[in-house]
């Protein structure tokens, strides 16, 4: 299987408004980080979707390998 780009080894701190959906970028290769641009065109990965329940600032996933994607489970401290 294919490994995703590590797009930061930190996550990054998102405004979300309840209701609406956010696409969380899988691949690493998108230029808007955290979220999709479709720069994983072509590739094995595809955006998940986040659907806010209620607006919080949440820590999504930039190195993408959090195992609670789309947001940071701490993972990136112990990648090399
Ligand atoms: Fe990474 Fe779309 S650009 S999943
Ligand atoms: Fe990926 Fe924290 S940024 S687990």
């Amino acid at each position: 299987m294919t490994e995703p780009v590590i797009a930061a080894k930190a996550p990054i701190a998102v405004d979300v408004e309840a209701g609406k959906s956010y696409w969380w970028c899988a691949c690493g290769k998108s230029q808007k980080q955290p979220f999709c641009d479709g720069s994983h065109k072509g590739g094995s990965f595809s955006p998940v979707q986040y659907k806010a329940e209620k607006s919080a600032k949440l820590w999504f996933c930039a190195c993408k390998n959090s195992k609670k994607q789309p947001l940071c489970d701490g993972t990136h401290k112990s990648l090399v």
